[in-house]
């Protein structure tokens, strides 16, 4: 997606060969217009899907999945990374295992909002190892429902997540692939026939 990766190369910066830092418009600041046309980039190539809910994981997956979720005409959910005193003691349980923060955080769904019934699109902001988007995975299974894909807005593609995950026969939808961030700059992966 040009306008994501124009945003990325405007107001990223690369903080090491594997992170980037996006608080202007993703992580801290939120850029509302772009994640409206965000949230309509993934309405368009997951409509026709029959998506019933989207899933994501609290913080910043929450604004991108909001804005899709407005597009589709669906829910949104929010795993919550802690068990909460007002969550009731009906939850899907996953852990998910950080590589960036070598911590562990249980993430929970109550189970009065996915069922088997439900068509799920999975939405998170990064993709770098996977851990989060198969944690979510896990309770989209618990919840018997179906996965129809996972929409990613920076899928860091020189880790292994992504090709993990489309390994599995999932379809993962990213609007902007980074090849490197090596000697401080961002590569995007080349799109084929572009
Ligand atoms: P994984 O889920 O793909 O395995 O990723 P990892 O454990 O490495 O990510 C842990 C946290 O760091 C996640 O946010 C993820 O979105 C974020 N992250 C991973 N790589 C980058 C990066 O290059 N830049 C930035 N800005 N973030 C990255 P989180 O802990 O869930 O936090 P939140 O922001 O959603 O609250
Ligand atoms: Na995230
Ligand atoms: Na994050």
């Amino acid at each position: 997606m040009e306008l994501l990766e124009r945003k990325i190369r405007e107001e990223g910066r690369v903080l090491s060969a594997s992170v980037l830092k996006v608080d202007a418009f993703i992580n801290h600041q939120i850029d509302p217009v772009l994640m409206d046309s965000i949230g309509r980039e993934f309405a368009d190539r997951f409509s026709g899907e029959g998506i019933t809910k989207i899933l994501t994981l609290e913080s910043s997956g929450i604004a991108p999945a909001q804005m899709t979720g407005l597009h589709l005409q669906v829910p949104v959910i929010f795993a919550r990374k802690r068990r909460s005193l007002t969550l009731n003691d009906q939850l899907y349980t996953s852990e998910v295992y950080s590589f960036t923060k070598e911590q562990s955080n249980e993430i929970a769904v109550s189970h009065d909002f996915i069922n088997a019934d439900d068509h799920v699109l999975i939405l998170d902001d990064f993709l770098a190892n996977g851990q989060a988007a198969l944690g979510l995975l896990h309770i989209v299974e618990q919840a018997g429902a179906s996965l129809e894909g996972i929409g990613i807005l920076i899928e860091k593609a020189f880790q292994e997540g992504g090709e993990g995950l489309r390994n599995r026969g999932i379809r993962v939808e990213s609007l902007a692939r980074i090849a490197s961030l090596e000697n401080g700059r961002v590569q995007f992966v080349e799109k084929v026939g572009a």
